[in-house]
């Protein structure tokens, strides 16, 4: 049943017994690192323990009883997972390792052979790794070119050097993050994809970010693949998921060869498996993809548009605050409605792990380092930044800690 009105956060937090952990010696833990992974709530820590205690078998193979069980289990799952993003069906819904694996399974099975010598493959200067480094792997390959769509010192992209790139005639491919890790700005996929499509270029959307804090529909949307990790949303690590388009997926081929992507195997020739189960090698996270399930039924009962207004709530009250402490540099949109709820910055020139240790003694978990954008961090001319991040139980109360423990390291450093 979906819950209406604000959330009733300390009933959340219930809900998540490591919240209640004591760390640094004897500080109550503020986890405030949610864009590198949240935390799981007992319903999905239940169900994991659940299967291996009760039904632990492989999938897809045998007719046992617990075979079925784990298959039908396990299959619930991508269903799931189809409704929540608006999926035509299952036959679209790939599980990976992580987001990294979908993207990289774009880049080598659909890259591979589509993508030839001066063909352009289009990203931005806010991507994570996941989403440059494949690029660069198959255009350096291939003799083709990756280029960039740039950001301004807002935090938006340069959308007129998107029309440039597609007026040269030469994109392939545009792969865009749907949510900045650093910046948290929120890129207009909807047009991107639009103009793309005039042009008859299909569009990547890394949803790694923003899956996870707001209502994503890719029929919508109509982007041609989609990846994201169930472990930024409640749900396990080792669980990624890629969408593609049923008619562009059906011409793709298999990204690994393995048990279970196969219908025939003889000496010198493989009869595929149908969709989606071809682009499911070898036995797959079974337990965590299963553990999944229980984290969807949790953001379904709030309500995504709930968990988004909850973190324009967190953010805009972080950026209020962290706008008065002396010495911050804060990168990305002001304006909240651009942006989730990531709050990067720089202090005076105190190094950020040297900020975040001292978070750590009070308790603080945040985030230090290159935030695996490097791109970006050259763009903002900075070597690294400090970041916090929020979900569902997060309070204004854990961001006032924060901004004290700020307030104190800026004091310390004599800012
Ligand atoms: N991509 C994750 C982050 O931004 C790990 O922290």
């Amino acid at each position: 049943m979906m819950q209406k009105g604000a959330l009733n956060v300390q009933k959340i937090r219930e809900d998540f017994p490591i919240l209640k952990r004591k760390v640094s010696g004897g500080k109550q833990l503020v986890y405030l690192d949610n864009a590198a992974t949240t935390q799981k709530p007992l319903a999905v820590i239940d169900s994991i323990h659940d299967y291996y205690m009760n039904y632990n078998s492989n999938i897809h193979r045998a007719v046992h009883q617990m075979a079925e069980e784990a298959t039908l289990a396990f299959e619930t799952t991508r269903e799931k997972v189809a409704k929540f993003v608006n999926a035509r069906s299952t036959e679209e819904i790939i599980f990976t390792r992580n987001a990294t694996e979908a993207l990289n399974l774009v880049a080598y099975s659909w890259g591979r052979s589509n993508v030839k010598k001066d063909d352009k493959v289009v990203i931005t200067e806010i991507e994570h790794h996941s989403n440059i480094v494949p690029w660069q792997i198959l255009t350096t390959e291939k003799g083709a070119k990756l280029e960039y769509i740039g950001v301004d010192d807002d935090g938006y992209l340069k959308m007129q050097e998107y029309k440039q790139h597609l007026d040269s005639n030469k994109v392939k491919l545009v792969s865009v993050t749907h949510m900045s890790n650093v910046l948290g700005t929120i890129v207009p996929v909807n047009d991107i994809i639009k103009m793309s499509h005039e042009r008859g270029i299909p569009v990547l959307i890394d949803g790694a970010q923003s899956v996870p804090h707001m209502q994503v529909d890719v029929q919508k949307m109509d982007c041609d693949f989609m990846a994201f990790s169930a472990h930024k949303m409640l749900g396990p690590t080792g669980v990624g998921i890629l969408y593609v388009k049923k008619e562009i997926l059906e011409k793709m081929p298999p990204f690994m060869g393995g048990g279970d992507m196969i219908k025939e195997v003889h000496k010198y020739e493989t009869r595929y498996n149908d969709l989606p189960y071809k682009f499911e090698g070898g036995t797959p996270n079974i337990a965590d993809v299963i553990g999944f399930s229980a984290a969807i039924d949790y953001l379904n009962d709030i309500g995504m548009d709930r968990v988004r207004e909850h973190e324009i709530e967190l953010t805009k009250y972080a950026i209020d605050r962290i706008t008065g402490v002396k010495g911050v540099t804060l990168y990305g949109p002001r304006n909240v409605n651009d942006r989730g709820g990531v709050v990067s910055f720089n202090i005076g020139d105190i190094h950020p792990h040297d900020l975040a240790t001292i978070m750590n003694d009070h308790g603080i978990a945040i985030r230090s380092g290159h935030h695996c954008a490097q791109v970006l961090m050259e763009r903002l001319d900075v070597s690294a930044t400090s970041r916090a991040s929020f979900y569902i139980y997060n309070t204004k109360e854990e961001i006032d800690k924060f901004i004290d423990a700020l307030d104190e390291a800026r004091r310390l450093f004599k800012i």
